[in-house]
């Protein structure tokens, strides 16, 4: 149990940097809070105009997952890592440092997909990537790669990864219900439009 409270607090600290906002800040952008969707991820970064921005942000907020994952491994063994995962995405949703206004956790279940099975990746980039490209909507690609992630978890990598990535797509679909909302409306931003 302490282990475990470690590698929740370990995923935790990593999951709660909002690299969204760090980055915008840094660059001099308006505040991404008052653009778009108001969230703090790399397509509401998009938003602002800069690819490069959205790109640094998305690959922040993977990598923080990814690394918060390969650490609790290393240092606690393979359910740590699990468990290292769950408070990294926690601490993306509800960082404690925006008064627990986080992002949907699109980005960190991909980075935390690709520590604990790297093949994990593929699978999530494949979906992303299709539905993308047919529909040019990013929250129901996402929503649609957190169905097809968990399924491969499971099949690829045991029921305790299958387990964790299904509650963690659970918790990214509550995270999206507004996006839900405007999907079934009609009202959804497309790629590439300010929104
Ligand atoms: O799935 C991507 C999700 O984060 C959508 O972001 O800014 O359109 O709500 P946004």
């Amino acid at each position: 149990p302490v282990l475990a409270l470690a590698a929740l607090v370990l995923g935790y600290v990593l999951g709660s940097i909002p690299f969204g906002i760090l980055i915008t800040r840094f660059a001099g952008t308006t505040d991404i809070r008052t653009i778009g969707s108001g969230n703090i991820g790399a397509t509401n970064v998009l938003r602002t105009g800069r690819k490069d921005l959205a790109a640094l942000t998305l690959l922040g907020d993977a990598l923080k997952g990814t690394v918060a994952v390969l650490i609790a491994r290393w240092l606690w063994g393979a359910d740590a890592a699990l468990v290292a995962g769950l408070g990294a995405f926690l601490g993306h949703l509800l960082p404690v440092w925006l008064k627990f206004k986080g992002g949907k956790g699109v980005a960190t279940f991909l980075g935390i997909a690709l520590g604990l099975y790297w093949p994990l990746l593929l699978v999530f980039a494949a979906t992303w990537l299709g539905m993308a490209f047919l529909f040019r909507y990013s929250s129901l690609a996402a929503l649609t790669a957190a169905i097809t992630t968990p399924i491969a978890a499971f099949l690829l990598g045991g029921p305790k990864m299958g387990l964790l990535m299904a509650v963690l797509a659970v918790l990214l679909w509550i995270k999206h219900h507004q996006n839900i909302s405007r999907l079934l409306a009609g009202t959804e931003t497309k790629i590439g439009a300010k929104g």
